[in-house]
């Protein structure tokens, strides 16, 4: 055997021994797959903002279109709905009274693209779809993305409803930066889906943590990190506090993982047990959705109060993830 592929084959062996050792050492895990429900097509997206986003990515699938139209489509959804706080138009500001967004989007193909700290444009998730489809770079941030949307058709708008700012001066008053979990931290979309052709897209958006830093970028444009997808394997995408996703590229290591055997469901608590392991979990939420190829998924978070809507054999439902702090 060459050296070349004696040394994937050590590789492999090593990241596999990894993740079985952790699995075994850690007592919170379920040790159980208890969705190994399957089902085509498959629709998954985070928090009850995701059961009407799942709807409309439903219908496209239903009408034969492609996964990468379905997720873009199932969360512009979200954005445009000004009582979602969490994502695009109605969003909280960061500390200074600016909405600032963030989405990315990923194809059966491995194409994607994305868009960071991006203002004044409702559909984030359509401007990052068109960096992937339109030019030959994944990422495009702040005025360049602004100025790339207004060329691509897109209309300036202001994204600060009344109901947010009033929010914000609220926050103002004592400008205490201790994000609530399961309000504040963070109620991102994130959608899954696979089509009809049994292929794999995936989107996320976001208007980042209430009260941030002007400036501040989180995980759900970073490829891998809020949100990934491998045809041959499965998706993954993130809700929670960025800054901890990104520090383990929690959806690419979830999809690696499942790669290696892992179920959906077993890949999850993995990745939110990487988290856990080194950062201060205490007061932050973090949750993590997993489909894989035969449209079994996994969810798991940090804290209880994650839950998420999945669309299978027809039926749109919300379920309660399981947690690692019990
Ligand atoms: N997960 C969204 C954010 O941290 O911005």
């Amino acid at each position: 055997m060459s050296n070349r592929r004696n040394f994937i084959k050590k590789t492999s062996i090593g990241v596999a021994g990894t993740f079985l050792s952790s699995k075994v050492s850690s007592s919170n895990f379920s040790k159980k797959n208890q969705n190994s429900m399957t089902g085509l097509p498959i629709i998954i997206s985070t928090w009850k903002h995701g059961y009407a986003a799942n709807e409309k990515a439903y219908e496209l699938i239903k009408n034969g279109k492609r996964a990468i139209d379905a997720v873009e489509q199932g969360v512009k959804v979200t954005e445009a709905d000004p009582d979602c706080t969490s994502v695009g138009y109605g969003g909280w500001p960061d500390r200074d009274g600016n909405v600032t967004l963030d989405a990315c989007i990923m194809d059966h193909t491995g194409n994607c693209g994305s868009v960071s700290f991006l203002k004044n444009i409702k559909h984030p998730i359509s401007v990052a779809r068109k960096v992937m489809d339109n030019t030959p770079h994944v990422m495009l941030s702040g005025q360049g993305a602004f100025e790339f949307a207004i060329k691509n058709g897109f209309h300036k708008e202001d994204l600060l409803t009344d109901k947010a700012k009033k929010r914000w001066k609220e926050w103002l008053r004592d400008s205490k930066y201790q994000p609530i979990i399961n309000v504040e931290n963070h109620d991102t979309i994130g959608l899954l889906a696979i089509d009809k052709n049994g292929d794999i897209s995936g989107a996320c958006t976001t208007s980042g943590l209430a009260w941030k830093m002007h400036g501040r970028v989180g995980d759900s444009p970073i490829i891998g990190a809020g949100m990934f997808v491998d045809n041959e394997i499965g998706g993954c995408c993130a809700t929670g506090v960025g800054e901890a996703v990104m520090k383990t590229l929690g959806s690419f290591l979830i999809v690696e993982l499942m790669r290696q055997g892992a179920t959906p469901q077993e890949a999850c608590e993995e990745g939110v047990s990487r988290i856990v392991k080194n950062q201060n979990y205490k007061d932050m939420q973090i949750g993590y959705l997993a489909i894989n190829k035969k449209g079994e998924h996994g969810a798991y978070a940090v804290h209880k109060g994650f839950d998420y809507a999945l669309h299978q054999n027809g039926t749109n439902k919300m379920i309660d993830a399981q947690a690692f702090v019990k």
